[in-house]
């Protein structure tokens, strides 16, 4: 029994696939890459943006066309199954097994009963601990599923529904597993991490409440828990207090890596947005950051062509760009979500003005990357080396601060941990040296990959 399992949208439901391919192994299934080669096909879908719901819905054209052709079990979970226009999909293209992203667990059931049933999509959030991975050196845990915003444009709380925290006992108990299991960074994973323990009526004023830290104490205990390196995803700019930057400041093993999604710089958009902050509250969490981690690097999300956004409200979010310096943006066009507010009381517009502002933002991002990718020359950095790179004789890894980085496979010959000095940056990424390698090589290998030295 061959399964495949791809995965669509965002670690979350990478997480949520590892955790569907153990239960599939503990009943014997093994894991092919290609569906042309599997019995069992399960789609992990996202429902964020129109983006993948198409590409979703491209596949199960194609597996439909295979299931006439041979016996193909076609599964589909994921955020997209929890909604309506999921299910729809599900029932057009003959789908066998639809399960939310709360019923990862009911996968193995849903199987053993047999082809074609329909599925209860609102079981009961749970959480799934992997079995302890095998040479593996980086390694998700969730620590709370959902999300209690409400931002105008986002199905995430429709599909992941409310914040559940996961106890902070299972959480250690997983990181000391993998700790034990040679791991060497653990990203803490959830939608909205800062409001950790918050469904268990914590609060900035009750820190520690019915046995749950804080978000901030919680990643002080994982910091202190021996493994080099503690990383965390995502934040919401309203809950990522002070403390959260004190603890950062205070506990080596947390990287200086913060990804805080601005989404826009424009007050009256963030308004619309129901983002519940300013520009002003934004930018002096930035100020602190940069106080108390001045060599931290810094991510954001950004939506352009919400609507109403005028011209001026996108030039805000130009400025905002230029206050902060991200090194790096995940930037999206603003995609109308069945469902959710903003779809209803607003207008979208033309597509041609949203692709305009992309490309500008894109271009000014490049900048910003290229310039502090830049500012990392001549210094050393550690290097966690994952695998081989692209090109022969180099292997790839990333830093600290989440600059992929290719080194040298005669300074790192296999994965691990390593330090490098960085010799040369482009907008995408870093390039290290131990001291004896030439100039020359490196400049050659920059104009393969077209970059300016
Ligand atoms: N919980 C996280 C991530 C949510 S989804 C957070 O709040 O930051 C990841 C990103 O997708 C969001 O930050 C947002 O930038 C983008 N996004 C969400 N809904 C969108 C939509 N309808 N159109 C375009 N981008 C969207
Ligand atoms: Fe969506 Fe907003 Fe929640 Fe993030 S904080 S998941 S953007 S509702
Ligand atoms: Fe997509 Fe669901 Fe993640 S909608 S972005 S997979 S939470």
């Amino acid at each position: 029994m061959r399964a495949c399992v791809l995965t669509y949208g965002c670690q979350m439901n990478e997480y949520d696939t590892h955790a569907i391919q153990s239960q599939l192994a503990g009943i014997g299934y093994s894991f092919v890459d290609h569906v042309k080669d599997a019995d069992l096909v399960i789609l992990n879908t996202c429902a964020v943006r129109g983006k993948p719901v198409d590409k979703v819905r491209s596949m199960l054209g194609d597996l439909r066309k295979e299931k006439k052709k041979r016996n193909l079990t076609v599964g589909m979970m994921g955020c997209l199954a929890q909604l309506p226009e999921g299910q729809e999909i599900g029932a057009k293209y003959g789908v066998d097994i639809m399960l939310g992203p709360g019923a990862i667990t009911e996968i193995v059931p849903a199987i053993q009963r047999g082809k074609f049933q329909s599925y209860e999509f609102k079981a009961e959030l749970n959480f799934y601990t992997p079995p302890p991975p095998k040479d593996q050196l980086t390694a998700h845990v969730t620590i709370m599923r959902g999300c209690n915003h409400k931002c105008t444009y986002c199905i995430v709380p429709t599909t992941r529904g409310p914040e559940v925290s996961r106890t902070p006992a299972d959480i250690m108990a997983e990181v000391e597993t993998l700790r034990a299991a040679g791991v060497l960074e653990v990203s803490l994973l959830g939608q909205n991490v800062n409001s950790y323990g918050m469904d268990h009526g914590r609060s900035e004023h009750r820190p520690v409440l019915d046995g749950f830290p804080s978000f901030a104490e919680l990643l002080r205990m994982v910091g202190n828990a021996g493994i080099p390196r503690v990383r965390f995803i995502t934040s919401h700019p309203m809950n990522f207090s002070e403390d959260i930057v004190y603890t950062m400041a205070e506990t080596p093993a947390i990287c200086r890596y913060i990804h805080l999604p601005v989404q826009s710089g424009s007050n009256r958009v963030l308004k619309r947005m129901a983002r519940e902050y300013t520009r002003e509250f934004y930018l002096e969490r930035v100020r602190l950051i940069r106080e108390l981690l001045p060599d931290a690097t810094m991510t954001t999300d950004i939506i352009v062509g919400f609507p109403g956004e005028t011209e001026a409200d996108f030039q805000e979010t130009l400025s905002l760009y230029e206050e902060v310096g991200y090194d790096m943006a995940y930037m999206f066009i603003y995609s109308e979500r069945e469902g959710t507010p903003a779809a209803k009381h607003f207008d979208d517009m033309p597509h041609e003005v949203k692709v305009d502002r992309l490309m500008r933002l894109i271009e000014k991002q490049k900048e910003w990357s290229w310039k502090l990718n830049r500012s990392w020359v001549g210094r050393e950095v550690e290097v966690l080396v994952k695998g081989k790179a692209s090109e022969e004789g180099f292997m790839q890894g990333h830093t600290r601060g989440n600059h992929t980085i290719v080194v040298p496979q005669s300074l790192a010959p296999k994965p691990g941990l390593y330090r490098a000095t960085v010799t040369h940056a482009t907008p995408h990424m870093l390039y290290g040296e131990s001291a004896e390698v030439s100039a020359r090589s490196v400049a050659a290998r920059l104009e393969v990959l077209g970059a300016e030295a």
